[in-house]
């Protein structure tokens, strides 16, 4: 594809890094960013909860928070989107600056804390794409948060459950973003479960021919005792998958002050191990009975393989898109199934969970 990222990188860069994601959003809203998708190979085409991916390579939360290019990021060769995090009202999210580039680290910090435009303009934007016969074709997922003042969190899940489930291809509770207080709380044995419930209960209720599945994100900070927990209530409470994982509150060495000391998420390179690491972890807990998707700190074909191996189904990335583009899809992708051929697997499907066997 015709890449303008080397053109158009060293101007983005100028900008401080929020106006410079403003800018790109822009961009690619007039529909005028080249976006041939290129070719999927065979082996990458995967059926997961009855969805068909025509790669497993999806955009992950954050991004797109209020729906708005939705059909630029699938033309551009994604398998899957997820716009989000939504919450029930729009909210400003933290104060500015809340965003920062880490660029020898390949590394995001964040705290911007569920900026958005709220429910009511998401549903519409993705109403407007169900009704447009020119949408793109892919999966379409839909990122689930609560706004900072709500009280009772499993309301705000409800509500955007209700509302999303006839509209998207699968719904995200996200409980592990660090920049909302007490989110991560809700990774808890006993709230997760009345909160999945809640979710499980609110899906069921719009009696829709097609359920879509519910996803749980989860951190990669969590103690060995959440993590049994998170995986015993995943299984027993019937949802269909899970995200692992969000951005990181830890600060590894290589991430220098004074950047260091700003608060919020780490994601990129620096989270790749980490987040690997819980994925294998989670596999293992679950037995491989769920279905996973593999996110942190992807940027080529061989980081998307590794999550595979460790038993992601799709993976998901965000910050190296920062660095390198979104011609960077087509590398993964194209670098994906080069090492699948490599290894003698004719699907994603054969290499999710190598590591374990
Ligand atoms: C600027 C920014 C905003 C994000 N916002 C959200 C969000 O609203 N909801 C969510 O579930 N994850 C959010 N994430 C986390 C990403 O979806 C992803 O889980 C994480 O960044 C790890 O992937 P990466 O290393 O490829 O970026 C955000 C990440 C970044 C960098």
């Amino acid at each position: 594809m015709i890449d303008l990222f080397p053109i158009t990188a060293p101007l983005l860069f100028r900008f401080d890094p929020e106006t410079a994601h403003g800018l790109t959003i822009k961009a690619l809203k007039t529909g005028l960013v080249p976006a041939p998708r290129g070719r999927d190979e065979p082996s990458l085409r995967s059926r997961v909860w009855g969805l068909d991916f025509t790669n497993p390579v999806g955009l992950a939360a954050g991004f797109d928070k209020n729906a708005e290019v939705v059909d630029a990021m699938l033309r551009l060769g994604f398998g899957f989107v997820e716009p989000g995090s939504v919450t029930p009202r729009p909210q400003p999210g933290n104060p500015r600056p809340r965003l920062f580039r880490l660029v020898e680290q390949g590394a995001v910090i964040n705290r911007m804390g569920f900026n958005n435009q709220g429910l009511d303009a998401f549903a519409e934007r993705l109403e407007r794409r169900r009704d447009n016969p020119r949408r793109a074709a892919g999966i379409v997922g839909a990122n689930l948060g609560k706004n900072k003042d709500t009280v009772d969190a499993a309301d705000d899940y409800v509500i955007g459950a209700r509302r999303l489930a006839p509209l998207a291809d699968y719904l995200v509770v996200n409980v592990s973003s660090p920049n909302t207080p007490g989110l991560r709380a809700l990774q808890g044995r006993a709230p997760l479960r009345e909160l999945l419930g809640r979710v499980l209960d609110a899906r069921a209720a719009c009696k829709l021919a097609r359920n879509p599945p519910l996803l749980l994100k989860i951190a990669p900070d969590l103690t060995a005792e959440d993590k049994a927990d998170i995986a015993a209530v995943a299984l027993e409470s019937g949802i269909d998958g899970l995200i692992v994982s969000n951005t990181t509150i830890a600060r590894p060495a290589e991430i220098p002050e004074p950047l260091r000391a700003e608060a919020g998420g780490l994601s990129g390179r620096p989270l790749f191990g980490p987040s690997t690491a819980v994925l294998k972890e989670i596999y293992g807990l679950t037995g491989g009975k769920l279905p996973l998707v593999g996110a942190g700190g992807i940027a080529s074909g061989a980081d998307a393989y590794a999550k595979i191996r460790a038993g992601a189904s799709l993976v998901q990335f965000y910050s190296a898109m920062v660095y390198g583009g979104p011609a960077l899809v087509h590398r993964i992708r194209d670098e994906l199934a080069g090492l699948l051929r490599r290894d003698g697997f004719e699907s994603v499907a054969e290499a999710v969970g190598a590591d374990h066997r």
